[in-house]
């Protein structure tokens, strides 16, 4: 179902005592600042994800691990699968981030496999795709956002995918203080929304999430989470105050 959902991206940032306070920190905010049908969502390291769950059953938000394993359980080392997510009620999980891309090597088979995973054990994936600077400066990146969401989403059968949250982020704009333009994120959200539709008809499309992510912030998200077709954000760095992150959660 369309709904509007701003979820902090963690990355590997964060001791144990800081990640506490921070939750701690948020669950403060939100009790006189609990931001209107937005769903919060947070993404720690999976270390936390314990510790983060114990705080969502007090406060209003839901929990994203980061990545999740190709595999099925088994004898795959320092892995962590979809199963073991769900067992620890994970409500998403971040798939196809650019630095998994980048850094990890993953590929869209890969991607897809872990989509696949995620949604046989009940967990919504956050599908990240985004063009990288050269691919913008070359218009390449309606093609490039089209290929990584055929390869990686549109195997899915309709009611599969309509437990898929999109979010479009531009490598270039992603911890660089760049922010993509209103009008470019309206226009590479509008297209994504088009390929639903193509895809899997009008109705799904409508009823699709789409979060941009890439340098969002407590000054930007407003005129960003203003255009049509953007739903709402997946924030780094600015999800690592707590005061940001509730401020960017308000910003509908
Ligand atoms: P920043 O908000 O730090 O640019 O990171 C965005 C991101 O990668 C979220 O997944």
């Amino acid at each position: 179902m369309r709904s509007k959902i701003v979820a902090g991206n963690w990355k590997m940032n964060q001791t144990f005592e800081k990640a506490d306070e921070l939750l701690y920190q948020i669950g403060e905010k939100l009790e006189d600042n609990l931001p209107k049908n937005v769903e919060l969502v947070i993404c720690p390291p999976a270390l936390y994800l314990e510790l983060a769950t114990d705080f969502a059953q007090e406060i209003e938000f839901k929990i994203g691990a980061q990545n999740v394993s190709e595999y099925d359980n088994g004898a795959y080392t320092g892995e962590i699968s979809a199963q073991m997510l769900s067992s620890m009620d994970m409500d998403y999980c971040i798939v196809g981030h650019s630095e998994r891309r980048k850094y990890f090597g993953e590929s869209s088979d890969v991607l897809s496999t872990k989509v696949q995973r995620l949604l046989e054990y009940g967990i919504q994936p956050i599908f990240c795709v985004g063009e990288q600077l050269e691919e913008r400066e070359s218009n390449k990146y309606f093609d490039i956002v089209k290929s990584q969401i055929s390869e990686g989403i549109f195997n899915l059968s309709l009611s599969e995918f309509s437990n898929v949250v999109i979010a479009y982020e531009p490598v270039w704009a992603i911890g660089t203080g760049k922010t993509a333009s209103p009008e470019q994120a309206q226009e590479m959200h509008a297209y994504i929304r088009n390929l639903v539709s193509d895809k899997y008809g009008v109705e799904m499309a409508d009823e699709t999430t789409i979060l941009y992510g890439g340098s969002c912030n407590a000054k930007n998200a407003k005129e960003l989470f203003s255009q049509t077709d953007v739903d709402g954000g997946l924030i780094g760095g600015a999800a690592l105050n707590a005061e940001d992150f509730i401020t960017i959660a308000n910003s509908f």
